[in-house]
């Protein structure tokens, strides 16, 4: 199977690619990504000489960079490249729009020239707003996004349908809760607030930090794009998560202790605008029709989580200093050299 995979070099795409180079031996992948500041290729440091794998850094907003990686003969493309980051999109949103928005009908226009028989589009539960009466996000709730980022999420998903109905592109649409695990760049909160308690830091809460996330850990959502990818019908939209909802402040609580860090570097902060509440999924008919189910509870995916953290004090420091923007650069003229 050849896949298209964009945003690979980012948090979700990074342990995707991984996951598949080792769960499927046939495989040959092309990651597709422009290295934004959540881009990072000491993500794929240990899996970037396999012989199955490609990067390739490049824009889903320009057609051209796009229709020149992506091949005649590729199986499927797996579109996780966006501007994902809530808190971002609220200081400046036009980023959002083009990426998200643009850049996924970019994608959707190449895969029609190249006739990929599979399309299939990473969204997000957030396009579904928010829960605050009660109840769970299924394939049929509303789409209702509240902020700028779930907009251009939302706005992503009519541009693929549409590119279904208007012209019979094959497409399908993941909605996963929120993820947590290796790579995940330290603005999120879990990776935010395991790095600032391993050094001491304080540890921000929004608002009274009793808003709810349903969390997954990222290699049950990688199993699962992976398992619609094969088996789901043309046009199948399926809300993916774990059945771990959790305040905000269960999560802080249960990552100070595990790292063994005081509760005092709480520190209640101004409010998220426009700050959802709650997020919860009801995974049935992902699990009915696709036979995915997740394989990691909260409890062990925040240990794996933290013991991983835990190692990987250079990534971290890295990440935090923007040092990783220099890895691409340095590989490229080491690439140069051995070359010439
Ligand atoms: P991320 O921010 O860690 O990674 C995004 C990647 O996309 C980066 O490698 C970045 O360089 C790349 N990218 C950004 N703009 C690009 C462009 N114009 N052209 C090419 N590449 C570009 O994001 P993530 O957390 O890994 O999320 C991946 C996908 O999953 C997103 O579509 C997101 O909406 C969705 N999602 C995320 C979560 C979550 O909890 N993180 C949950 C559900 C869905
Ligand atoms: P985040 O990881 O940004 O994901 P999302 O907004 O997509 O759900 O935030 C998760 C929750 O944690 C959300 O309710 C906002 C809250 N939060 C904090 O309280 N403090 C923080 O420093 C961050 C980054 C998030």
């Amino acid at each position: 199977m050849k896949l298209f995979i964009t945003g690979g070099a980012g948090f979700i795409g990074s342990n995707h690619i991984r996951l598949l180079l080792a769960s499927d031996p046939d495989v040959e992948i092309v990651n597709f990504d422009a290295l934004t500041y959540a881009g990072n290729l000491e993500n794929l440091r240990d899996i970037a000489e396999d012989p199955r794998y490609r990067f390739v850094r490049g824009n889903i907003t320009n057609a051209s960079e796009v229709l020149g990686s992506l091949e005649e003969g590729v199986d499927a493309i797996v579109n996780f490249a966006a501007e994902s980051h809530v808190d971002r999109s609220i200081e400046s949103a036009a980023e959002f729009v083009l990426t998200n928005v643009a850049g996924t009908q970019v994608l959707l226009d190449a895969a029609r020239m190249r006739k990929v028989p599979r399309f299939v589009h990473v969204s997000t539960d957030e396009v579904m707003g928010s829960l605050d009466d009660g109840g769970f996000f299924t394939e049929d709730s509303p789409l209702a996004p509240n902020s700028p980022y779930a907009a251009s999420k939302a706005a992503a998903e009519h541009l693929v349908r549409a590119a279904m109905k208007t012209h019979g592109l094959d497409v399908v649409i993941t909605r996963c809760s929120n993820n947590y695990g290796p790579y995940q760049f330290p603005e999120k909160l879990i990776p935010l607030v395991i790095a600032n308690a391993m050094e001491g830091k304080i540890v921000p809460v929004y608002g009274d930090g009793l808003q709810v996330r349903d969390w997954i850990y990222v290699d049950d959502h990688c199993r699962a794009v992976d398992a619609v990818m094969r088996k789901a019908a043309t046009g199948s939209v399926y809300c993916i998560g774990a059945r771990s909802e959790r305040a905000n402040l269960e999560v802080i609580r249960t990552i100070l202790d595990a790292v063994g860090a005081p509760h005092s570097l709480i520190t209640y902060v101004s409010d998220r605008p426009g700050h959802d509440r709650r997020y919860a999924i009801d995974p049935v008919r992902v699990e009915s029709e696709v036979g995915w189910s997740p394989q990691v509870t909260f409890e062990e995916g925040i240990a794996k989580t933290v013991a991983w953290y835990r190692d990987s004090a250079e990534w971290i420091a890295h990440a935090r200093s923007g040092e990783y923007r220099e890895f691409y650069e340095k590989n490229l003229a080491w690439r140069e050299t051995m070359k010439s």
